[in-house]
């Protein structure tokens, strides 16, 4: 058996030093109220890592073999809380509002496309739960609006011509495995209501597997929010309860991206304890019943 190593004290200057690199790769601040939560993420990685002090993990981090070790803390570092149809106000705006005027105006215009982003979708409940509404969006309009030649059964999720598609990204693999996999506990389908269940799941066992042709409309794909590259040319961006965790000069450059990558006029939805006042001046806010959401506007207000 090896000798267990024993990691000196992290010092306050290798708590910068540590704080700025996640800041710098990750966009993710913590400041006086999160440190602690930031030591003993480190702690537990300068165990696993078997180093002896928290500069050399340091070191390891910004070296060319630590590409890995800096992805591991970076997903130990994230909180993943999420559930299926969370936030019912918000839901309903983007549901009987935003996707009627989306599909009744893209109809018109004849652009059968439509591209939602869930950027920071954690283990998948926000992605499948937009799909089921889109889907049922779609059903509904084609309910009263009848397409030439469409047929009444057998009727696939997303009728021809349309093209739905729901990028679900995150910066941890290990979330986006489970949101490619698309299987869910009991305790995690609380918020699921029966009809739903019925349409949009299988049950094997105790658990619920999202079916293959709702999982076909959702692409999940590792994005870095810090980064530039991101997903371009979306009807609507929800960028739920992960703006929190940066400071303020990180929420603007983000929303600029937000901005560029959102189709004129789309929509932006971020989480109820989020506010983009006093932040940017290229959205709009959209309020109906208490539903909150932002639109973008072409010309800075
Ligand atoms: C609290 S969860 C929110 C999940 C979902 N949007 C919701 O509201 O239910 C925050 C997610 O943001 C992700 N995240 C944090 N920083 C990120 C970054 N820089 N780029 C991409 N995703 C990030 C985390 O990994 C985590 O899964």
């Amino acid at each position: 058996m090896g000798t267990p190593t024993i990691a000196a004290p992290l010092t306050e200057a290798e708590l910068r030093l540590l704080q700025a690199l996640v800041y710098q790769e990750c966009g993710m601040h913590f400041d006086e109220r999160r440190t602690h939560f930031l030591q003993d993420r480190l702690q537990r990685r300068l165990k696993e890592c078997q180093l002896d002090s928290f500069y050399s993990y340091y070191r390891l981090l910004i070296s060319a073999q630590g590409k890995q070790e800096l992805a591991r803390l970076l997903e130990n570092l994230t909180i993943n809380e999420t559930s299926f149809f969370r936030n019912k106000p918000q839901l309903d705006l983007f549901h009987k509002h935003i996707l009627e005027d989306l599909i009744r105006d893209k109809s018109a215009a004849h652009d059968f496309s439509l591209r939602i982003w869930s950027a920071g979708c954690s283990t998948g409940q926000e992605p499948y739960t937009l799909a089921m509404l889109v889907a049922d969006s779609l059903a509904y309009y084609y309910l009263r609006h009848r397409l030439p030649g469409m047929t009444l059964t057998p009727k696939p999720l997303i009728p021809a011509p349309w093209r739905v598609e729901i990028i679900a990204s995150d910066i941890s693999y290990s979330v986006l495995r489970t949101a490619q996999e698309g299987i869910y506990s009991e305790h995690q389908m609380a918020g699921v209501d029966y009809s739903y269940r019925l349409r949009y799941f299988d049950k094997t066992g105790e658990r619920y597997a999202v079916k293959k042709a709702l999982k076909e409309v959702v692409h999940c794909d590792f994005h870095n929010l810090k980064t530039e590259y991101l997903p371009q040319h979306n009807d609507v961006i929800f960028c739920r309860n992960v703006m929190m965790y940066f400071d303020t000069a990180e929420q603007k450059r983000l929303l600029d991206k937000f901005a560029r990558c959102l189709n004129p006029n789309g929509y932006l939805f971020v989480g109820h304890a989020e506010s983009l006042l006093s932040l940017t001046s290229r959205f709009v806010i959209v309020h109906r019943e208490s539903g909150t959401a932002y639109q973008k506007v072409e010309e800075p207000v």
